[in-house]
């Protein structure tokens, strides 16, 4: 009940992507993939327990995110990853810039790399789930979807996709360096003493000049006071000039963005 409330109040309208269903062929690193199935009619005592909303606490564990990204898909609410993705400021920004490659780090099931690769830019992903990764694979959005998280930017010749499975923390996975880097709600998710060492490892992908794209979610958000950046003060600390509309890209600039809800 709880569960469908709250689908009805988050689901974003015309977001119908996940009635495609993952593809169940058997991708390197993507063990287990073909003993799942999709639980039909979830009892009542499991309707109301929303632990599988939560993300694992677990950094290394690929198995415990691929867990996540089925239920997530098992409650029907896998589209939500895109709930705040609208990238029409970047593409301008990328597209003035002559920026072309792309890192996205941890974006799931997020079909954002698939809308920036439609609008022409060179993307790879790097992910920790085998399962997620395999998955986003076997999804073809419609042209009007990829519009959607694009903020209705045209859509150009396809840019090249690439998809690795790896921990962001192990340089050896997409070195780089990339005109952008962007990451959503996920550095936010180490602990405190090892957030330094994830974000340092995503900004060493990043070229001499481009975007790193750092996007927090801040749940516990109350007004009167302002959202907070759970990356905030790292950026800050190491002196990374902000992203600013309109202004020449010319170094390494942070963009960084909050949710909130
Ligand atoms: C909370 S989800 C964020 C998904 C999406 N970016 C969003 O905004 O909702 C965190 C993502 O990071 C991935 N992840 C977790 N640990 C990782 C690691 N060490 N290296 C790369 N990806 C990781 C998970 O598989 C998951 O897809």
């Amino acid at each position: 009940m709880l569960r469908e409330v709250l689908r009805r109040l988050i689901r974003p309208r015309g977001a119908d992507w996940l009635s495609i269903a993952p593809r169940t062929t058997r991708a390197s690193g993507a063990e287990g993939l073909e003993t799942w199935t999709p639980q039909r009619r979830p009892d009542r005592r499991a309707e109301d327990d929303l632990s599988w909303l939560m993300p694992p606490r677990t950094m290394i564990d690929p198995y415990a995110w691929d867990k996540y990204w089925r239920d997530q898909i098992t409650h029907g609410v896998a589209d939500w990853v895109d709930m705040f993705c609208d990238d029409d400021q970047l593409v301008d920004a990328m597209r003035s810039s002559r920026f072309q490659t792309v890192l996205c780090v941890g974006s799931g099931l997020s079909l954002e790399p698939l809308a920036l690769a439609a609008a022409g830019f060179d993307v790879t992903v790097l992910d920790l789930s085998p399962f997620a990764t395999e998955a986003v694979q076997g999804i073809t959005p419609t042209k009007e979807h990829l519009r959607r998280l694009l903020g209705g930017q045209s859509l150009l010749t396809n840019g090249r996709l690439e998809f690795k499975v790896g921990d962001l923390r192990d340089a050896r996975f997409c070195p780089g360096p990339f005109d952008v880097v962007i990451e959503r709600r996920t550095l936010q998710l180490y602990p405190q003493q090892d957030r330094p060492q994830a974000l340092q490892a995503v900004a060493n992908r990043l070229a001499p000049r481009g975007i790193f794209v750092s996007h927090a979610h801040d749940s516990r958000w109350r007004p009167p006071a302002p959202p907070t950046h759970a990356c905030e003060s790292w950026f800050a600390a190491q002196g990374w000039p902000r992203w600013q509309p309109d202004a020449p890209v010319t170094g390494r600039v942070a963009w960084l963005v909050v949710s909130t809800g």
